[in-house]
């Protein structure tokens, strides 16, 4: 089946939903590009040794788009995390649902993730990687928000850093909704407020 935006087929039930849009899907497609080859550079003669982690779900599709960018053998080790429970950005510890099965002790692990809000996900997850022994570790996140991540929590690869809004699309969701909106935007707060 295709998907015929124009014929308002796709998008139904999404965009009436939406604000604005904050990065459309070609502004992304070249950030991702730009991110795959600086991370392609880093990791260039030690990437046998590369485990990507990236963190479930919400950076299901950018972790999709970003390894095509990464053209040599490495592993991938899915870890699932949820912090909201049908909510929006407060609240809620981090739990880690589903743990890596991959070995990282002494390789480089580079964790993948769509949003570094408060941080909470990102320290936690890197804080359990790093008990394991990893050879180096790395945090790329998509989005980041610098009016409220903390300093200490240096992202090495960062997409676009954004206001304190609550976005949606390209894998993140709303009330697990929304991921498959392909641009990065922002809901109608009336949804959520
Ligand atoms: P923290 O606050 O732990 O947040 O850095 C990281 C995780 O929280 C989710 N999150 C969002 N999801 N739009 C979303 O769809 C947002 O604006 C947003 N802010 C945080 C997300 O799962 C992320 O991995």
């Amino acid at each position: 089946m295709s998907c015929r935006r124009d014929a308002g087929v796709y998008n139904r039930g999404m965009e009436q939903d939406i604000d604005r849009t904050l990065y459309t899907r070609e502004q992304i497609d070249r950030r991702v590009t730009e991110l795959g080859a600086q991370i392609a550079d880093t990791y260039r003669g030690v990437s046998a040794d590369l485990v990507i982690v990236p963190v479930l779900t919400g950076s299901i599709i950018f972790v999709a788009d970003l390894i095509r960018h990464l053209p040599f053998k490495m592993r991938i080790g899915l870890m699932t995390v949820s912090r909201y429970r049908g909510a929006t950005t407060e609240g809620g510890a981090t739990q880690i649902l589903r743990d890596l099965t991959v070995d990282i002790k002494d390789r480089h692990v580079l964790v993948v993730d769509d949003i570094l809000d408060t941080g909470n996900t990102l320290r936690t997850v890197s804080e359990q990687l790093r008990e394991r022994g990893p050879a180096s570790l790395r945090l790329c996140t998509l989005l980041r928000k610098p009016s409220k991540a903390p300093k200490d929590l240096v992202a090495d690869f960062v997409g676009f850093d954004i206001e304190d809004v609550f976005v949606v699309g390209y894998g993140l969701d709303f009330n697990d909704h929304y991921r498959n909106w392909p641009d990065l935007s922002v809901l109608r707060p009336e949804l959520y407020e």
